[in-house]
């Protein structure tokens, strides 16, 4: 690496962020990439929002005197806020965070935490959000080489660097990198979200950036506006441009910019999830020496009121209760998996639906169907601990990093082969010394039952149990990898925006 390539600063904008905030995953990977980047030479400064849930004082999170008071533009208004900073945890990495009481000082993150509805002023908070980003870099008169938006609540920031006639003389040799964690989320808001947005009329023609379908869709935008595009797994890279049912409806706009779309494989923190380590667990255990997981075993019986079997694998799942997850396979295919003798572990917050449905089905298998309706970090490690299997039969996957996280310990996934589920997890042999889980292709109650029906089957040689364990729990889905890719992009990104509204 020269000298140059270490100076290489990237801005990193995100909604969530472990350890301050986190709905998904995509928290998850914002908590460990900037860290790996860091490790490589990279300057890395992070912007993300100072929701009111995150405790400022344990995180040692100031207020910056300077600039104290900064404004927003959102629509005919100027909104106030401030910024605060922190070291990011372990690093030399400045966190900004954008304070704003009238769009943070409120619970939730993207949706009424009662409801699960999104909140009603939505468009406003998120056009406040990418303003105030760019609003903060002037101010703090940071000039990144890169900046590298995720999803669409940070995905108007590439079109407002590139609106300004030749675009903004402030982001002159900056480039922009948008990662896609999830495209079903697209932010799409009626037209009146141009004016509050700030957006030119003359551009909502069909075909032009701004329309969709006679309304505005941030994640199109984005799509058009950045440098280069990423997403979170090879294959994610590839379903997006086919059809509409990955595509959600973009995957047209996808194939134009085919060329600077890029798949890079996540990555997981390897000590936040470390069996011989996590405190969270009832015992920890190694590769060498499984007996820990026994205890942990039984203590998720424990906890989801589970009829103790040494028999029966347990399978656990943690998730957003959603469409995406594969909960309506899964509850067709319950009557079928409840004549095998296995044991189920569930723990997810989403969809109403699916709250209902789920508490139903426990009612109705009591001892063998285990569901708790929360959001339970030490439950989450305790699953990932105690399973035998860890179950993701999702209609679509960006990436997921549970399955990486059950290797770790040693929990055997079945997935669904899409996405980032097809990019780690293989089929394993009959003698247990290839692949590492269950897969299956056919998104369907039979489909899933099948590579249940066989897990289970497998779990009866328990030589052949403790030798895959011990194999999978070392294989490496760190960070490194992945952080190195996510360098040279960078580096390919400097200077490099998308599309330019110059040439009317
Ligand atoms: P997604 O981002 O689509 O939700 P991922 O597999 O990438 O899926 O990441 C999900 C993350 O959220 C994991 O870290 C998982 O442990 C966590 N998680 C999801 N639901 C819960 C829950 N109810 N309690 C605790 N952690 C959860
Ligand atoms: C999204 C995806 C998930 C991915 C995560 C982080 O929430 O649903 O597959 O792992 O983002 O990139």
């Amino acid at each position: 690496m020269n000298a140059k390539e270490k100076n290489m600063h990237v801005a990193i904008v995100t909604t969530e962020i472990v350890p301050y905030s986190k709905v998904g995953g995509l928290a998850d990977v914002m908590g460990a990439l900037p860290d790996e980047l860091e490790t490589l030479g990279c300057g890395v400064t992070i912007f993300t929002p100072l929701y009111a849930s995150i405790d400022r004082g344990s995180f040692g999170i100031r207020r910056l005197s300077e600039p104290s008071k900064l404004t927003a533009v959102v629509g005919t208004k100027k909104m106030p806020f401030s910024l605060y900073t922190a070291k990011k945890p372990g690093t030399s990495i400045d966190v900004y965070f954008i304070e704003s009481k009238h769009f943070y000082g409120r619970k939730g993150i993207y949706t009424v935490p009662e409801t699960g509805e999104g909140f009603e002023d939505e468009a406003e908070r998120t056009v406040f959000f990418n303003r105030a980003v760019i609003e903060s870099i002037k101010a703090l008169d940071l000039h990144p080489d890169v900046i590298h938006c995720n999803d669409f609540h940070s995905g108007l920031i590439p079109a407002y660097m590139s609106m300004d006639e030749g675009g903004d003389p402030h982001f002159q040799g900056t480039g922009t990198v948008f990662s896609v964690h999830n495209l079903a989320y697209q932010g799409i808001f009626d037209p009146s979200f141009l004016e509050t947005a700030g957006l030119e009329r003359d551009f909502f023609t069909p075909g032009g950036p701004f329309e969709y379908w006679g309304k505005v869709n941030v994640m199109k935008i984005a799509l058009l506006f950045s440098g280069i595009i990423s997403t979170v797994s090879k294959t994610y890279a590839k379903e997006i441009t086919t059809t509409d049912e990955y595509g959600y409806g973009l995957e047209g706009v996808l194939r134009s910019r085919k060329k600077d779309l890029v798949g890079i494989l996540n990555g997981i923190d390897p000590d936040a999830w470390d069996p011989a380590a996590d405190e969270l667990i009832p015992a920890n255990f190694t590769p060498a020496d499984q007996e820990g997981k026994e205890t942990c075993r039984a203590g998720l019986h424990k906890a989801f009121g589970l009829k103790p079997s040494a028999k029966a694998p347990v399978i656990g799942m943690v998730s957003r209760l959603v469409d995406q997850k594969g909960f309506d396979i899964l509850a067709e295919a319950i009557p079928d998996l409840m004549k095998l003798d296995v044991r189920f572990a569930i723990l997810g917050t989403g969809q109403q639906k699916y709250h209902e449905l789920y508490e139903e089905l426990q009612e109705r298998y009591k001892g063998k169907f285990g569901v708790r309706l929360e959001y339970n970090n030490e439950l989450a490690h305790l699953i990932e601990a105690g399973s035998d299997y860890f179950l993701m039969p999702s209609r679509y996957e960006p990436c997921g990093l549970n399955q990486m996280y059950s290797l770790r310990y040693g929990t055997i996934p079945i997935v669904r082969a899409t996405g980032g589920l097809k990019d780690t997890i293989k089929n394993l042999d009959k003698a247990g010394g290839k692949g590492n889980g269950f897969t299956f292709k056919e998104y369907s109650a039979k489909g899933l039952t099948r590579a249940v029906t066989k897990a289970v089957e497998y779990f009866g040689d328990s030589k052949r149990l403790r030798r895959v364990r011990e194999r999978i729990m070392q294989e490496d889905h760190s960070w490194k990898r992945s952080a190195e890719e996510y360098r040279k992009l960078y580096k390919r990104a400097k200077g490099r925006v998308g599309m330019r509204l110059t040439t009317r």
